[in-house]
């Protein structure tokens, strides 16, 4: 059986881990169900969040296919591990009832240890494109440079995280060989995203490494020959966290890193707009971005850092479709624009984009009779039509059951 990819198609929190877990769920009653779900790059930088039954989880470096039983999480040999956050994300799972042992979460020995040298290191130099401080870059750099610390050599050395990591260590992209070869499937889950990739993205606003689909080759062992579907995740209310370009980008980002009123409390709540500035939302594209943020939570889910949010963008999806070829769309949080007249990006350049004439507006998701939106449907419609790939997904909410799957 073959491999599929998740991969997001903008900058990050597109919503993968929920379309990981709708592929997983979809296929247990399959004849062949997912086998593993196996993460190919990225760090602890990740935030995704899986709503099921009401519970919210919260992943870092685990892939969310933990949540089922008889699947096998795997974190690959391109990604990077922070060992004592890993334990502790082992130890947050298994008090919230979730199996994790080694017959179920492995770790690539090839996989490289973030050191506490890197993410001091990271403090300083990540500040110039205000990456995560997780010490993601300067780990890879250091495996570049044939310095870095496997997780082989992590579980070598004596300590209490060596002690309790070492069972989970194993040779994942052979697991992964094998798994093909018995005919069972499996599903790779990109960290990040296509304009964050370190070639593919806005250099030097990028991440450290490769976030399009092919590293699921290189950073799981997937045989490029195996893969059969490429499922291209955007959210419709794009976002980005921290420096560089975003050309649908709604209001200044000058603007909003100054501003208090978009920090999140101690505990974790937003300020509630005024009544003038909420009259404002769908006029001024500042205080739609701040409606919007409040709406659809987006603040970094680990850095709590307000994202910057834009319009749909077709150009840079199609792109995107194109570097991933991707062979399906899934479409994220849909219900966040509910109400506010929609403005999309059909041409220009990155630096003086066009906007369509066609302003989409639907006021809820779904009609009475379960069909979607006269107005949403056409704006999928035409989003398909413009990246050339069948949307196969819509989501909109966060959890398992706020999907429509479009077969
Ligand atoms: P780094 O991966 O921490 O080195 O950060 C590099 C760039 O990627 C910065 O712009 C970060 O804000 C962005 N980034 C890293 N991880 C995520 C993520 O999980 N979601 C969104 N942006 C991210
Ligand atoms: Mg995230």
């Amino acid at each position: 059986m073959p491999a599929h990819v998740v991969v997001g198609l903008h900058y990050g929190d597109e919503g993968k881990g929920k379309i990981v877990d709708h592929y997983v769920a979809r296929m247990r009653d399959e004849e062949t169900p997912c086998r593993i779900v196996g993460r190919y790059n990225g760090g602890s930088n990740a935030g995704h969040t899986v709503k099921v039954n009401g519970v919210t989880y919260k992943f870092n470096q685990i892939p969310s296919g933990i949540l089922h039983p008889k699947v096998i999480s795997v974190i690959g040999c391109g990604t990077v591990v922070n060992p004592s956050e890993l334990v502790q994300e082992i130890e947050r799972l298994k008090s919230a009832g979730i199996e994790v042992s080694p017959e179920n979460l492995r770790v690539s020995y090839r996989a490289h240890v973030i050191t506490p040298e890197c993410i001091e290191e990271d403090r300083v130099s990540g500040s110039r494109i205000e990456t995560t401080r997780k010490g993601i870059g300067p780990t890879y750099a250091r495996k570049a440079n044939r310095t870095g610390m496997r997780m082989e050599d992590f579980c070598r050395a004596n300590s209490n995280e060596a002690e309790l990591l070492k069972p989970y260590v194993a040779d994942a992209e052979d697991l992964v060989i094998e798994t093909l070869e018995a005919g069972d499937f499996v599903l790779a889950e990109g960290a990040q995203a296509t304009f964050l990739d370190i070639d593919f993205g806005n250099y030097p606003f990028v991440t450290s490494s490769h976030a399009v689909a092919g590293g699921a080759c290189v950073g799981l062992g997937i045989p490029p020959t195996e893969i059969r579907e490429i499922i291209g995740v955007a959210k419709i209310c794009m976002s980005r966290v921290g420096e560089g370009p975003f050309p649908t980008e709604m209001g200044d980002y000058g603007r909003m890193k100054k501003d208090p009123l978009e920090l999140l409390d101690e505990d974790g709540r937003y300020w509630e707009m005024t009544p003038e500035e909420k009259a404002l939302v769908g006029k001024d594209d500042y205080q739609t971005a701040r409606f919007l943020r409040r709406r659809g939570m987006e603040w970094g889910t680990m850095t709590r850092r307000p994202r910057r949010l834009g319009w749909p963008d077709l150009v840079l999806t199609r792109k995107a479709a194109r570097i991933n070829g991707i062979t399906q769309l899934a479409i994220t949080k849909v219900d966040v624009f509910n109400g506010i007249p929609v403005k999309v990006r059909i041409g220009g350049s990155d630096e003086s984009p066009e906007y369509s004439e066609r302003v989409y507006r639907w006021d809820s998701i779904i009609d009475g009779s379960r069909d979607l939106h006269d107005e949403l449907a056409e704006f999928l419609d035409d989003l398909q039509n413009f990246v050339g790939t069948n949307v196969s997904i819509v989501s909109y909410g966060p959890s398992r059951e706020e999907t429509i799957p479009i077969y």
